[in-house]
C-alpha cells in the first residue's frame, strides 16, 4: 500500500508541476492582453461613425474625446436601463459589457480620439443669450470652456452637436437629478423653447465661440429675455 502512494506520489507531483506552469503561462498571457478598445467599438460602427464624431445629422453624439469616466458611466446605465435609450440598451446589454475592464478599455479608447472639430450647430441666433444663460447656469460645472470637470465626473459638452444637445438639455433637469440645486432644474424648467435653442446652439460652438462673440457690442439676442432676468 505504501509502495503504491509513493508511486502515485512521484508521478503526481511532476505532473501537478506541469499543470500548474500551464496556468501560470495562461495567467500571465491573460494579464498582459488587455482588452482591445477599438475591436470592442466596431459594433458601434454603424451608428457612431468610425471617427466615433456621431452622425452627420448630429442625433447621434460624438462621443471621441470624451471624458473616460462618463463614457463608461453612461454605458453602464444604457445596460441597467437607467438611462433609457432603445438602440443603446440593445448594444450595451451584450454580455461583452459584463464585464467592467471591457467597458473601461472602450471608455479608455474612445476617450483618446481626436474630437470632431465641426460638429453640427445651431441657427446662430440669440448667441449672446446662450453665452449669459450658459455661464451663469453652466460653466460652474462644465467650465468656461465647456471641457467638462477636471475629475472626469463632468462630461465634455464643447463642440457637441446641436440636434443631440438640444434634445438632452430638454430633459436637463432629469440629467442633473443627482448633482445639481433644484434651483437650476427650476430655472430650466422656466425656460422657453427659443432660450433652449440658444443655449445648446451656443454650447455647440464653444471653443469657437470667443471668435464669434466679442465680449463688447450687444447683439440682437437682447430681445429674449434670460432666465436669470428680473
Ligand atoms: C443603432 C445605433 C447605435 C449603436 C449601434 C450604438 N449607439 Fe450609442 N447612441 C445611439 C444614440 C441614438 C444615442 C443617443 C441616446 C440619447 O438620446 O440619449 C447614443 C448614445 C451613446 C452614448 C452617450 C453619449 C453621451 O454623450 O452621453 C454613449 C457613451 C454611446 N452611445 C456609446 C456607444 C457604444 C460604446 C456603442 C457600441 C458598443 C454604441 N454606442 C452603439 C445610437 C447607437
Ligand atoms: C452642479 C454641476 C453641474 C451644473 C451646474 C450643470 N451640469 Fe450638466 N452635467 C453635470 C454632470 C455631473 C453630468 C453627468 C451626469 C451623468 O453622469 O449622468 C452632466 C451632464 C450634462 C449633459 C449630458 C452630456 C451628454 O453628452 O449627453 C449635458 C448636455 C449637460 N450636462 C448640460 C448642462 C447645461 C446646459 C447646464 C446649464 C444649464 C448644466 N449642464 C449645468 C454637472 C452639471
Amino acid at each position: 500500500m505504501r509502495a503504491m502512494q509513493n508511486v502515485y506520489r512521484r508521478i503526481r507531483t511532476p505532473f501537478l508541476q506541469l499543470v500548474f506552469s500551464f496556468a501560470v503561462v495562461i495567467a500571465a498571457q491573460a494579464a498582459t492582453e488587455m482588452p482591445d478598445g477599438k475591436r470592442l467599438y466596431a459594433p458601434c460602427v454603424v451608428c457612431h461613425q468610425p471617427n466615433a464624431w456621431g452622425s452627420s445629422d448630429g442625433i447621434i453624439p460624438n462621443l471621441a474625446g470624451q471624458k473616460e469616466r462618463y463614457l463608461a458611466k453612461q454605458i453602464e446605465s444604457f445596460r441597467s436601463g437607467a438611462r433609457v435609450g432603445t438602440a443603446m440598451r440593445l448594444v450595451s446589454i451584450h454580455s461583452t459589457f459584463s464585464d467592467p475592464q471591457n467597458v473601461s478599455a472602450l471608455a479608455g479608447y474612445l476617450s483618446a480620439l481626436d474630437i470632431n472639430p465641426k460638429p453640427v450647430t445651431g441657427a446662430g441666433e440669440h448667441l449672446r443669450l446662450g453665452q449669459e444663460m450658459y455661464t451663469h447656469l453652466c460653466a460652474g460645472c462644465h467650465g468656461f470652456d465647456g471641457q467638462g470637470g477636471a475629475e472626469a465626473r463632468v462630461p465634455r459638452i464643447a463642440e457637441q452637436h446641436y440636434p443631440y444637445l438640444r434634445r438632452q438639455i430638454e430633459d436637463v433637469a432629469l440629467l442633473h437629478r443627482n448633482v445639481t440645486a433644484t434651483e437650476m432644474a427650476t430655472v430650466l424648467g422656466n425656460m422657453r423653447a427659443p432660450e433652449k435653442d440658444a443655449l445648446a446652439d451656443y454650447v455647440s460652438r464653444l471653443d469657437k465661440s470667443e471668435a464669434l462673440l466679442d465680449l463688447n457690442p450687444r447683439d440682437g439676442g437682447k430681445k429674449l429675455r434670460g432666465p436669470s432676468s428680473p
